[in-house]
């Protein structure tokens, strides 16, 4: 008996009591709880809320723009959005090992986010979309089993900064944030998609990353899902997406010989993403992402489907 429109209004109430005439700043990712986060303060104090939006160079094709679109144009909110991709780039160069990429993604989050921050004067207050499970995980982060990946989360509080914390969603279950989201009319789309790992792209692009092989898998990745939705089948998964490997197979394209890269196409289905059995989808659905994979991507010439459940597997592959 949770009630929607009594959460929302009396958040609201909560949120102008608590800021006053003070600054907010939130880190906008894109994904469902920083972006509800956002929205519902954004209604509660309008323009004291400046959201701080870091393109990592490693999100999902076109989704920069697609925040900005949305959460600028749309929802009239303040976003800076910080053109970062060249500094992940140049730090990732010549790193293979998974968790030292995750480690390097997380910091330099942090890094640009501190600097942002910084330029904007006068804030006191630090938004973020902490939702309930959050803390229970963070609370629970203790043995072996913790350290299997390190989970560096954009959007982390930098230690040193002098914020108070702003966090009306750490009461509130994934679900209910979703219905919050729907309510205050963010489009169905960014509140029912599929999560998204911080680190991004730079764990799914596997071993070294460079600008080149984030842009093959992005188009890989985006001909996957505008596939699952045209064919009804996205809701039906709870993950899905596109991995890149390093390797190399011939094939042949025409008359030609080629020499390209290979596409994992990897889809989940879980309760609670701690296990999970791969997505039983059709054979001829499979057959025209794969047509369209390696068709329309240059630099991709093989796909294969991943049949591993987890555990042993995981669902990301670093
Ligand atoms: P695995 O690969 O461990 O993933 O089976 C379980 C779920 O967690 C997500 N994941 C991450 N999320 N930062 C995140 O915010 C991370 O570093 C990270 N690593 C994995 C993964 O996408 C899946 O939903």
């Amino acid at each position: 008996n949770w009630k929607l429109t009594d959460f929302i209004h009396s958040e609201i109430k909560k949120i102008k009591e608590k800021v006053g005439d003070k600054k907010v700043i939130l880190g906008l990712s894109g994904g469902v709880d920083s972006s509800v986060a956002a929205v519902l303060i954004h209604k509660a104090i309008g323009e004291q809320l400046t959201c701080i939006f870091v393109d990592t160079g490693l999100l999902r094709k076109d989704e920069g723009d697609q925040v900005m679109k949305i959460y600028g144009e749309h929802f009239k909110m303040n976003i800076k959005r910080v053109n970062a991709q060249n500094r992940f780039f140049s730090k990732l160069k010549g790193i293979s090992n998974p968790e030292k990429k995750r480690k390097i993604i997380g910091n330099e989050f942090i890094h640009v986010f501190d600097e942002e921050s910084h330029k904007i004067k006068g804030v006191d207050f630090l938004a973020q979309g902490t939702i309930y499970p959050d803390i229970i995980e963070s609370q629970s982060v203790k043995g072996p089993s913790a350290v299997i990946k390190s989970h560096h989360n954009v959007g982390g509080l930098p230690e040193n900064m002098k914020f108070q914390l702003l966090e009306p969603l750490r009461e509130l279950f994934k679900d209910e944030v979703r219905k919050v989201g729907m309510e205050l009319g963010i489009p169905k789309e960014l509140v029912y998609r599929h999560p998204f790992p911080g680190p991004g792209l730079g764990i799914r692009v596997l071993g070294e990353v460079d600008q080149d092989k984030v842009k093959i898998l992005q188009e890989a990745d985006a001909i996957f899902i505008q596939e699952l939705y045209k064919n009804n089948l996205y809701d039906k998964v709870n993950q899905a997406f596109v991995v890149l490997l390093p390797v190399k197979s011939v094939g042949v394209m025409g008359d030609e010989r080629t020499y390209e890269y290979t596409a994992v196409v990897r889809s989940a289905n879980t309760l609670d993403f701690m296990t999970a059995t791969w997505s039983k989808l059709p054979y001829e659905f499979l057959e025209i992402v794969s047509n369209r994979i390696i068709n329309e991507v240059k630099g991709i010439n093989r796909v294969a489907y991943d049949i591993s459940s987890k555990p042993p597997a995981t669902i990301e592959w670093e």
